[in-house]
């Protein structure tokens, strides 16, 4: 198959019109687009990707009136979440309506629904006039694309078309909250913090239901993408002592002495977050042995980034 690459969200739309698959951009990172109710094109995504079929994939909507073709009922604690986080990197886990595919849910009786704040997203989802079904635009066990490069090496020949945009903002994926139960929980650490959360769900629970069982998203069952390299945290470049055979490369905020085959200074924690996947990219081509990695603080999008690297030094 030839991958076709355009600017075009006309184009890109009668793709996704005719029962093919889209790589497209939202602020988090690189989709992977299917209309949500052809479920011989949402098989597709789970074919390109090498994706299990039992992990569930995201609803992408344009506006709010496609929620109510998708969910059952939008309990209060979800009314407040979207209220204040949509459109943005906000995913929230509802009770599923019959009209959504087994396929899309892996059987589950939730529906996982997002709507981008990203303006060429928001553009293209209207013009395929159906909520888009979206995992990241990776193959199964790669990082997240953040590039429409990225994407591209990839997809390029298992997916029809994708839709050229600039780099993702936010460069880790959205948050994920399951509110199909009695207290909102926080699946996935994601783009929108766990304090700004808290502002409107006080009582959100991080990673387990009432009973303090642990409830999991089926996606974490998975092993996350972690480099070839070792991944290795660190607090600051004094506490790095490296053997000399080995290919070293660091990312984060100080300019640091030793000799390091690649290096990526960031300015702030969101340039962190917006650089680790396509650093990691780099580390694999590269054949870096061990990446070190500079610890953040736990807030904001820091939770979500000191997540993706501990999931990644494993
Ligand atoms: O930022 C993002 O969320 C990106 C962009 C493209 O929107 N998408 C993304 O999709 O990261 P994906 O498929 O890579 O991750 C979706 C996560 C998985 O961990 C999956 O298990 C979980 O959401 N998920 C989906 N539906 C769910 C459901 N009904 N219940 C619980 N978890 C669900
Ligand atoms: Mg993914």
């Amino acid at each position: 198959m030839q991958t076709r690459v355009t600017d075009s969200i006309v184009e890109a739309a009668e793709f996704i019109n005719s029962g093919e698959i889209v790589a497209f951009p939202t602020e988090t990172v690189y989709g992977l687009g299917a209309d949500l109710f052809n479920q011989e094109a949402v098989g597709k995504i789970f074919i390109a990707k090498g994706r299990p079929s039992d992990n569930p994939l995201i609803a992408h909507i344009s506006d709010l009136a496609q929620l109510e073709q998708l969910v059952e009922k939008v309990p209060s604690n979800a009314k407040k979440l979207i209220e204040k986080f949509f459109p943005g990197a906000l995913t929230l886990v509802l009770p599923k309506s019959s009209r959504v595919p087994a396929i899309v849910t892996a059987g589950l009786d939730t529906v996982a629904v997002r709507m981008p704040k990203h303006k060429l997203a928001q553009a293209f989802i209207k013009e395929c006039r159906t909520p888009l079904v979206a995992p990241s635009a990776n193959l199964s066990g790669r990082p997240s694309p953040t590039t429409w490069q990225a994407v591209l090496k990839d997809m390029n020949g298992l997916i029809a078309c994708l839709l050229k945009g600039e780099r993702t903002e936010f460069g880790l994926e959205s948050t994920v909250v399951d509110c199909s139960r009695e207290r909102a929980c926080l699946l996935r650490a994601g783009g929108i913090g766990l304090e700004d959360l808290r502002s409107v769900l006080p009582d959100i629970v991080v990673g387990s239901n009432e009973d303090g069982e642990p409830v999991r998203s089926p996606g974490m069952k998975y092993k996350h993408y972690s480099p070839k390299a070792e991944v290795i945290i660190v607090d600051s470049w004094t506490k790095i002592s490296p053997s000399d055979s080995k290919k070293r490369a660091f990312i984060g905020f100080e300019k640091i002495p030793e000799n390091f085959l690649l290096s990526c200074i960031c300015k702030d924690v969101d340039e962190y977050a917006r650089e680790l996947f396509l650093f990691f990219r780099d580390c694999d081509d590269a054949a870096i042995d061990e990446i070190y990695c500079q610890k953040v603080e736990q807030k904001g999008i820091g939770l979500a980034l000191m997540d993706r690297l501990r999931r990644a030094a494993h």
